[in-house]
């Protein structure tokens, strides 16, 4: 969808000062509760027919995050709406789809009833036909109707899941390391077909993975997050040179390039890893491990501020530390 066509398109999903914290069990009868700030104030707004990308380090809050949009888990604060209305209990509206198929199906049903069951107001010749018809769409060979998941593969299993997610015709599907689990060209293949079958039903994604290529691959927009929080929100396209975090920033380097890949950063080696969710750190939750931080970012949180158009970040230094080409590039031996 073109910048303005989103600008207008109502929004699949609208979300607002979104928290879910996770009691920690007590150490000592009187000890203080500690709780661990998995999501801690997230905004998040989908045009229909656009995708939302999420990505970041494991443990930052991605699934979580993608649990409350969807209303498999609570918010302890914030606001959600699916199509322009409240957020109510989990309905037609949202579909999910998650990192392991074998799982998500039941083992003693043919694709024909896993696909069947997501129909529950159709019945006889009606079902059977919009069964092949959403096999045909997320190209599932009709001859697999009567197979088990365990006489299928891992890519076949998924876009059985994948069939099951659009069957009610939702307006925002939750893809949550949906690709994770398959080899590099079937992430490929299916990342294509759900680009197709988003132009054809017009759902909204939240596409979450710790794995940028392939956030990269389906995103609109992709949002950063970073112990809890959105560091960085952009448009896709902006993932190559225009990145303005430092964290962003080092997450786009360390993708292994491509032979076909016109941009290649120079690798940016973060050390360490982030600060406990339990424990949150003062100032800048990135400072420990920021190749630029400063006393500022020790002392002062920085806020999500706008730095242009559909583009926010948050952090004192902004575009300071960017993305440059590879070195070996310039000499032309590009690896
Ligand atoms: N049910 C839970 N109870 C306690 N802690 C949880 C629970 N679910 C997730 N967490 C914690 O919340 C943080 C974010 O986890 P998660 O959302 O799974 O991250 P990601 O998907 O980015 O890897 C982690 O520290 C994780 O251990
Ligand atoms: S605020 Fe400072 S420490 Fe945080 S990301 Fe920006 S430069 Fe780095
Ligand atoms: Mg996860």
């Amino acid at each position: 969808m073109t910048q303005s066509a989103q600008a207008t398109a109502p929004l699949a999903l609208r979300a607002a000062g979104i928290h879910r914290r996770f009691p920690l069990p007590q150490e000592r009868l009187f000890a203080k509760r500690r709780v661990l700030h998995a999501v801690d104030g997230i905004d998040v707004e989908v045009p229909a027919g656009t995708t939302l990308g999420v990505v970041g380090e494991s443990g930052c809050g991605k699934s979580t995050l993608g649990r409350v949009l969807v209303g498999l888990d609570r918010a302890d604060a914030g606001e959600i709406e699916w199509a322009g209305r409240p957020a109510g209990a989990h309905d037609g509206r949202v579909q999910a789809v998650f990192q392991d198929p074998a799982s998500a199906l039941n083992p003693r049903l043919t694709v024909f009833s896993a696909i069947a069951e997501a129909l529950p107001d159709l019945g006889g010749e009606e079902r059977r036909a919009r069964v092949t018809r959403l096999m045909e769409l997320v190209e599932l060979d009709e001859q697999l109707l009567d197979r088990l998941p365990h006489e299928l593969s891992g890519g076949q299993q998924q876009r059985v899941c994948i069939a099951r997610a659009i069957a009610s015709d939702p307006a925002l599907i939750l893809l949550d390391e949906a690709v994770s689990s398959l080899d590099a060209s079937l992430q490929m293949q299916v990342i294509g077909l759900l680009r197709d079958l988003q132009e054809r039903t017009g759902a909204a994604y939240v596409f979450i993975s710790h794995d940028l290529r392939a956030v990269r691959g389906v995103s609109d927009r992709i949002a950063v997050m970073y112990l809890g929080q959105v560091v960085e929100l952009a448009p896709a396209e902006k993932f190559d040179a225009e990145l303005l975090h430092p964290y962003s920033v080092a997450l786009r380097s360390a993708e292994p390039a491509l032979p076909s890949d016109e941009f290649r950063p120079e690798r940016i080696i973060l050390e360490g890893d982030p600060p406990s969710a339990v424990d949150l750190p003062r100032g800048c939750r990135f400072a420990s491990r920021c190749p630029i931080a400063r006393d500022r970012c020790r002392a002062e949180e920085p806020e999500l501020r706008p730095a242009a158009d559909g583009h926010t970040v948050r952090c004192h230094f902004p575009g300071e530390l960017r993305l440059t080409r590879r070195r070996d590039e310039h000499a032309g031996g590009a690896q």
